[in-house]
């Protein structure tokens, strides 16, 4: 079966085509920058821009591959959770074609294409598994029992991980989205240079919280001299960043092993920070579980992920009404 993918959720415009949810067709993604200089996505700006990139990126698509209701089995596309202007044109444009082809379409829940960007990195993935979902948006262990079937075990209780490094990496001055900086920045760094708090919650949850660990940066440049800092960059990346990994890792490991589950999965933004895949493979081997990561491209925001979980639906015959509405907020499940 060959998707039709559509993404524009926030600030990214994808389009893809994928068959039999694996194998990667076209891929083409647009990243805005307009909202660097207001250090955080501007709701207005993103959805002016989606409307703008979406058709170029569609023909872009159609000059890779052949884009054609004879070619395409169905059309996937993220309904929800984002931002609901972002969400509309995505949407619309997916019906609209839907419509005037004559095929069928579904929409996805893009937490579910975060989790499905995993079977493009190993096309014989197979639950149970448990997923962890870390991105801008988002921060929560999910237990995949079966494709389609999610148990949300724990979620953060303020702010996502991704969103901890954007607000860190302002606080630093680095600009916006700054996670791939501190990224960057921590591998010179010494992770032991300062020790941040971490949250600690009752015995067997399964909670993130990142809010505390960003006013403790806070608190912490604050105490110290402008020079200091900047001759330390790297150091302070490095031990935010240890924190935050340690964090992720020690509950989703913790996790599979009260569940007795032997595959991890990582997706979202944030899967893309090179310590983070590097101790999650350290320490899931040292306890005998597999871990996947997907390609740097599909852990940031992509069709290809969403065209991938639209292929299991609509296989399994799921299907969406031309009436479907865009929902800004939609749990994993429910
Ligand atoms: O999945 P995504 O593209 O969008 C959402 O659905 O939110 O994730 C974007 C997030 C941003 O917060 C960005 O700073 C973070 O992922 N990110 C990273 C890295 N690359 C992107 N965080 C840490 N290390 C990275 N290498
Ligand atoms: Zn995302």
């Amino acid at each position: 079966m060959r998707i039709l993918g559509i993404e524009t959720s926030c600030d990214e415009t994808a389009v893809a085509v994928v068959e039999n949810r694996t194998s990667v067709l076209a891929d083409f993604v647009y990243s805005q920058t307009d909202h660097e200089e207001y250090g955080g996505i501007v709701p207005e700006i993103a959805s002016r821009q989606q409307l703008r990139k979406i058709m170029p990126l569609f023909e872009a698509c159609k000059s890779r591959y052949q884009v054609t209701p004879e070619n395409i089995d169905g059309i996937a596309v993220t309904s929800g959770p984002g931002l609901i202007g972002s969400l509309m044109v995505g949407l619309n444009f997916a019906k609209a074609l839907a419509y005037g082809w004559g095929i069928p379409f579904i929409g996805i829940n893009h937490l579910e294409g975060h989790i499905f960007a995993n079977c493009l990195a190993d096309p014989d993935l197979q639950p149970p598994l448990i997923c962890l979902i870390v991105s801008g948006g988002h921060t929560l262990l999910v237990e995949v029992a079966a494709w389609g079937e999610y148990y949300v075990l724990g979620a953060t209780r303020d702010d996502a991980a991704g969103e901890a490094f954007d607000k860190v990496a302002k606080l630093l001055g680095l600009g916006y989205p700054g996670g791939h900086k501190i990224d960057k920045l921590a591998r010179e760094g010494d992770p032991e240079f300062a020790k941040f708090p971490t949250p600690q919650f009752k015995t067997g949850a399964y909670e993130f919280s990142f809010s505390g660990l960003k006013t403790a940066v806070a608190l912490y440049l604050k105490e110290q001299q402008e020079e200091f800092v900047q001759s330390h960059l790297d150091d302070i990346c490095a031990a935010f960043q240890e924190n935050v990994v340690s964090v992720l890792v020690d509950t989703t490991l913790r996790a599979a092993q009260d569940r007795g589950i032997t595959t991890v999965a990582v997706g979202g933004g944030v899967a893309a920070n090179s310590r983070l895949r590097e101790v999650f493979r350290r320490r899931c081997d040292g306890a005998g579980i597999r871990s996947l990561f997907p390609d740097l491209r599909y852990c940031t925001d992509n069709a290809a992920m969403i065209a991938s979980a639209g292929c299991f639906r609509l296989e399994r015959g799921d299907r969406s009404e031309l009436n479907l509405k865009a929902v800004p907020y939609w749990p994993l499940g429910g």
